[in-house]
């Protein structure tokens, strides 16, 4: 990624190593960027998979480099179960972590810390075997990791006996509003376990690191900081849309789909401001054939213009008839697109999201109100905060099907992009993207913490 460097004098070195998905790896490539931009060498670790499949864009801050998962010639999809690739996962990537450290120790610029993903704890492990400091990434919003935190630690028992339940630092929580793990009691046991055991050693970490700015869950950044000191260091959202001082791209730079050939900036130009309503799931929802039809027709009810990125695996979902129906005038259905230049474009005026915590922290970051439709895993209480906490939207519906209605979908639209509460959120959204520009500037917290983290690293190299 980085060009060749040789010669020139870093402060130190990071290895950043990311869970091999999409909503990881953007967020610590993003910090990586912003550590480089501090002076420290950085260099993301990602899949051999992934690094022959995609085509990442060239930076000129971060360097790149491969580990293994065991699955080098297919990743996650040559993996019998999620709980198989995860333990494939572990052994080869020790040992190909390892390898890097070593690699590296015979040049002029030795790592002096690893920064791993919490999903990821036995990389402490390899930090601690070669004493490197060793810094946990939390890519999720505070509050989820406060929920895991008090699961993992027995502080929170379950089956929860009553709700809505009631817990300092947070606000209070009906049975819909926590994680899916806990929502639909029993479902995707090992993803359920890793988030868990995110909390297996992180008071051994040098360092708890989360994306998040600290006035954004002020209240449980503390709390939680009581039992498990931690750093905010979010958002990590290309500088270019916060406080512009890294010279930075539009967006990540490693996208693990194909970008859409569609010209969607000019399509966006043919909008009025602010009318357009983008709708994006993620890397890894699937929806039903119901629900992609319901939603169909629901964004169609609204009167909107719409954007909407329907993945190369959800297309054949989508009803013929609404593909004839719809004109290019009313919608643009692309495979995937650069999601932040599209939020950041002044046609948009509404964010339909599955509210993974990318997608929230870039919301509230550039200042858009939302409908929130939460499918699984974090989604559900990250859509809990949108509607009731920061008051930037409002959350469908389900009907007793666990269907979302087309008839509800046009209503949230509608109460998002034409009402007075609308209007509400949309005023609260940009007070959060001036409280996040706050933040990441200088002398804002989140700069604050980054400054001090990285202190801690040239210590550790004097
Ligand atoms: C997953 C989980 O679902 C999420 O809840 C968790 O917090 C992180 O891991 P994902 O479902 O992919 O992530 O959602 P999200 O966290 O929103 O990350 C998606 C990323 O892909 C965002 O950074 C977004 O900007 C990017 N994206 C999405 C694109 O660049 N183009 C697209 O078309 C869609």
């Amino acid at each position: 990624m980085c060009s060749e460097d040789k010669g020139r004098a870093y402060k130190g070195h990071v290895l950043a190593f990311p869970y091999p998905s999409q909503g990881h790896i953007n967020p610590m490539l993003q910090f990586s960027k912003r550590l480089a931009s501090k002076g420290l060498r950085a260099t993301l670790a990602i899949t051999k998979f992934i690094s022959t499949s995609m085509n990442p864009r060239p930076s000129a801050l971060v360097h790149l480099d491969t580990i293994s998962d065991g699955h080098d010639e297919g990743g996650f999809s040559q993996a019998e179960s999620i709980h198989s690739y995860l333990s494939r996962l572990e052994s080869a990537g020790s040992e190909t972590l390892s390898d890097l450290i070593l690699k590296y120790k015979e040049t002029d610029h030795p790592v002096d810390c690893i920064i791993y993903d919490s999903f990821l704890p036995w990389a402490l492990d390899v930090a601690k075997k070669f004493d490197l400091l060793g810094a946990v990434f939390f890519t999720q919003s505070c509050t989820v990791d406060y929920i895991y935190y008090l699961i993992h630690h027995g502080l929170l028992k379950l089956p929860i006996p009553s709700f809505p339940v009631t817990i300092p630092g947070l606000p209070s929580l009906e049975l819909r509003d926590m994680p899916s793990f806990i929502y639909v009691a029993g479902s995707y046991p090992a993803y359920f376990e890793m988030v868990l055991h995110q909390f297996l050693n992180a008071d051994k970490a040098d360092q708890v690191l989360v994306n998040t700015f600290y006035k954004l869950e002020a209240e449980v950044v503390d709390t939680m900081s009581k039992a498990c000191p931690l750093m905010t260091i979010g958002p990590t959202i290309p500088s270019i849309y916060l406080d512009k001082r890294v010279e930075d791209d539009s967006d990540y730079g490693l996208h693990l789909f194909d970008l859409d050939s569609s010209d969607i900036t000019t399509w966006l130009e043919t909008q009025p401001p602010r009318s357009v309503v983008y709708v994006s799931f993620g890397s890894m929802a699937t929806l039903s054939n119901e629900q992609m039809e319901e939603l169909a027709w629901g964004l169609h009810g609204s009167g909107q213009p719409f954007l909407w990125v329907v993945k190369a695996s959800e297309d054949s979902k989508i009803p013929e008839k609404f593909k004839r129906e719809i004109t290019a005038e009313r919608a643009l259905l692309v495979r995937w697109s650069r999601q932040l230049e599209v939020l950041s474009s002044d046609r948009i005026g509404c964010f339909f999201s599955h509210c993974g915590w990318n997608s929230t922290i870039e919301a509230l970051s550039i200042g858009l109100p939302m409908v929130a439709m939460p499918q699984w895993t974090d989604q559900t209480t990250d859509a809990k905060l949108v509607e009731d906490v920061w008051e930037v939207g409002v959350r469908v519906r389900v009907g007793e099907d666990g269907i979302v209605k087309r008839e509800e979908i046009e209503r949230c639209v509608r109460e998002v992009m034409e009402s007075e509460r609308g209007k509400v959120m949309a005023e609260n959204a940009t007070k959060w993207k001036e409280l996040a520009v706050e933040a990441v500037s200088e002398g804002g917290t989140t700069d604050n913490n980054i400054n001090a983290f990285v202190t801690e690293i040239v210590l550790k190299r004097s």
